[in-house]
């Protein structure tokens, strides 16, 4: 990933553009959420996607993006991130994470939830309330004039404690008007990765990927795209989109009807 050298600090009214572009995917989200069953294909959760962002009048960040051939990502059971939709089924006992991106009036919202499909394994259930949790471990770490491994650091540490590894090659960043600036995030404390300030003004997504298992990754060869774990272990994941304000993280992704802090699975 090439991204610009430094990290865009947001003025007011920069702020508010980032504020609705994100309010809209955090309301997409909560459009697709009634229809994550057993039952109803990824395809036919992109196609709900697109429909609704086309008819709000908004851009679909990821179709296109980089020949990215969908509207959203679907990454079922082991598929770490950037799962391209298909015609199967979601079936009992799945996990699958929906990652939506829209472009508003030029600015960038991003976010993602991992979603249980009707009776999940224990197993399951347990690393997605760990992922969910890590997410918000991240969040509680950052404070104006903070350090971006601040983030990896006490996402690492909660979620090693209970035995989930942690993805190293997949990581947060900055987003504006564009989709993927400066900072990365890396969900583990690489103090190199991660020495960045965090100042009032700057915005970025956290979204660790905890597995099962090891944390690498691999690559298909044949879709370009889609994001496995080498040990076909399960993977949760979970994203905001975050603005630093001068009093502390602003989660500029969250609405009413998703799962907020403290949520259990
Ligand atoms: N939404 C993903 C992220 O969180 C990126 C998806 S890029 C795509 O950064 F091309 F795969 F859609
Ligand atoms: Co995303
Ligand atoms: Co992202």
């Amino acid at each position: 990933m090439v991204l610009n050298k430094k990290p865009p600090i947001y003025n007011e009214r920069d702020r508010q553009s980032l504020r609705t572009a994100a309010k809209f995917n955090a309301q997409l989200m909560d459009h697709l959420r009634q229809y994550v069953e057993p039952g109803v294909t990824t395809n036919d959760l992109d196609r709900l996607a697109n429909e609704y962002t086309l008819s709000h009048g908004h851009t679909p960040a990821c179709l296109g993006y980089r020949g990215y051939p969908k509207t959203i990502c679907t990454s079922v059971n082991d598929v770490v991130c950037h799962g391209i939709p298909n015609d199967i089924p979601l079936q009992d006992g799945d996990i699958v994470n929906v990652d939506i991106t829209t472009i508003v009036d030029g600015w960038h919202g991003d976010q993602s939830e991992t979603f249980l499909i009707g009776e999940v394994s224990s197993e399951a259930k347990a690393l997605v309330q760990t992922t969910f949790d890590s997410l918000w471990k991240g969040i509680h770490a950052i404070k104006p004039g903070g350090r971006v491994v601040d983030i990896g650091r006490a996402i690492y540490h909660f979620a090693r404690a209970k035995g989930y590894e942690i993805v190293r090659e997949y990581q947060g960043h900055g987003i504006g008007r564009a989709f993927h600036q400066e900072p990365g995030v890396p969900h583990f404390p690489d103090a190199k990765l991660g020495r960045q300030i965090i100042k009032p003004g700057m915005c970025f997504t956290i979204e660790p990927m905890l597995n099962i298992g090891g944390y690498r990754t691999s690559l298909d060869r044949t879709d370009g795209w889609t994001v496995r774990t080498v040990d076909g272990g399960l993977s949760a994941q979970f994203e905001h989109t975050i603005l630093m304000t001068q009093d502390g993280p602003e989660v500029l992704t969250v609405t009413e009807s998703g799962p907020q802090e403290g949520h259990i699975f």
